[in-house]
């Protein structure tokens, strides 16, 4: 497979994945579509927005003229889908968004890469899915019963459903990755890493939700690409593949690990009125990519907060920029223009 439709590519993990992919695989053509919403950031591609193998179009996942043109012109054989509405505090506030981009969207892809007989369906899901662990011991496995429990997870599962029926009815060569909570570059200051450590170079409290003692498994965001590029090369048709990095950590901890490496007082910290719904734990058993496809993260979660508290101190002006939508009108107008 050769010529990619990645959807998403300006978001926090389509640019790290789309990174990897021109850097290590020069035989690989990268079609990136992407609606640049808030969360995406065409800032981040600077670089690869002239490499030869790349090709940035802005549009949406559920314009099926658009999505039809690309996969003729381009001669696209195979989709990974990254593109999402991603945040669940806003999926509380305003889930319509998620349907429609999240469920519709997918479900338009998958439409289309039947029409055109593409080769292979990607949908990058996540743990959220299962929703909540309650016992300490327990782990999300491939074959946990879903049970969403946000509107966010809710949508997302409807989209593994659609992918699922995708496969079982057309034929379509599908897989499904489920990953944990990410960390690493490039991730929209929305998110509680990113959040927390703009807060702490700004001097300003850390909001942690409820008692935070939630606990959440986190993964280097450069291991999830590495592991979704392993399913999508060598994943069994119809599989689905969790991915983790065995890193639990309640929310307290996260936050107090970022206030150490930079040196703050744990006053900082301010708990505050919790998520409603807000799901307890998630624990990744990655059992079976790490067994069947041989990946594992390459670096532990000492390493990679490390690494990633250094990138968001290298480069502030994108953070600057990003909080305040500063490059949002060059970008806008150049594709606009289009
Ligand atoms: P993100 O919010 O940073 O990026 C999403 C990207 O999708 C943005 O660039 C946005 O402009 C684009 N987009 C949104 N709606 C679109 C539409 N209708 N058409 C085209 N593009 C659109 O999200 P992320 O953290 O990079 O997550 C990427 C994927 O990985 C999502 O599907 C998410 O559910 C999944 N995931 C994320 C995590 C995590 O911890 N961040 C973990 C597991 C799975
Ligand atoms: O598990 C994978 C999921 O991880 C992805 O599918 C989602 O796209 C991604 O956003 C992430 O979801 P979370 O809700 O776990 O991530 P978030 O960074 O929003 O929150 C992490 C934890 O921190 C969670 O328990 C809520 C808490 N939190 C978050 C924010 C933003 C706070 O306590 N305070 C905050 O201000």
């Amino acid at each position: 497979m050769k010529n990619i439709l990645v959807t998403g590519g300006a978001g926090f993990i389509g640019v790290n994945f789309i990174k990897m992919i021109l850097e290590k695989e020069p035989g690989i053509r990268i079609i990136n579509l992407d609606l640049l919403t808030y969360a995406g950031n065409l800032e981040s591609l600077k670089q690869e927005l002239d490499n030869p193998n790349h090709f940035f179009i802005q549009g949406n996942i559920g314009d099926t003229e658009l999505i039809e043109k690309i996969i003729q012109e381009y001669s696209v054989d195979s989709i990974i889908n990254f593109a999402a509405e991603s945040h669940v505090d806003r999926s509380i506030s305003d889930p319509d968004i998620f349907v429609k981009t999240n469920v519709l969207g997918t479900l338009n892809l998958l439409r289309n890469a039947v029409k055109y007989n593409v080769k292979r369906f990607l949908q990058v899901s996540t743990d959220e899915v299962y929703g909540s662990l309650e016992d300490s011991e327990e782990l999300f496995t491939e074959i946990t019963t879903i049970k969403p429990n946000s509107p966010y997870s809710a949508s997302k599962a409807s989209a593994d459903h659609f992918v699922r029926a995708y496969q079982h009815t057309f034929g379509l060569d599908t897989v499904i990755t489920r990953c944990s909570n990410n960390y690493g570059p490039y991730q929209f200051p929305e998110k509680m890493i990113p959040l927390c450590i703009n807060n702490i170079l700004n001097d300003k409290s850390l909001p942690v939700y409820g008692d935070g003692l939630q606990i959440r498994d986190w993964l280097y965001v450069k291991d999830h690409c590495s592991a979704i590029w392993k399913v999508f090369k060598n994943g069994v048709s119809g599989g689905i593949y969790n991915i983790g990095g065995c890193n639990e950590k309640t929310n307290l901890e996260l936050v107090k690990t970022l206030l150490k490496i930079l040196d703050k007082p744990e006053s900082l910290i301010t708990f505050v009125k919790d998520r409603p719904g807000h799901d307890r734990r998630y624990a990744i058993d990655a059992y079976k990519i790490m067994n069947t496809l041989d990946w594992r993260p390459s670096v532990t979660f000492e390493q990679g907060i490390k690494k990633t508290v250094e990138w968001y101190l290298c480069n502030k002006k994108w953070l600057e920029d990003v909080t305040s939508g500063a490059y949002r009108n060059y970008y806008k107008e150049m594709y606009d223009g289009r």
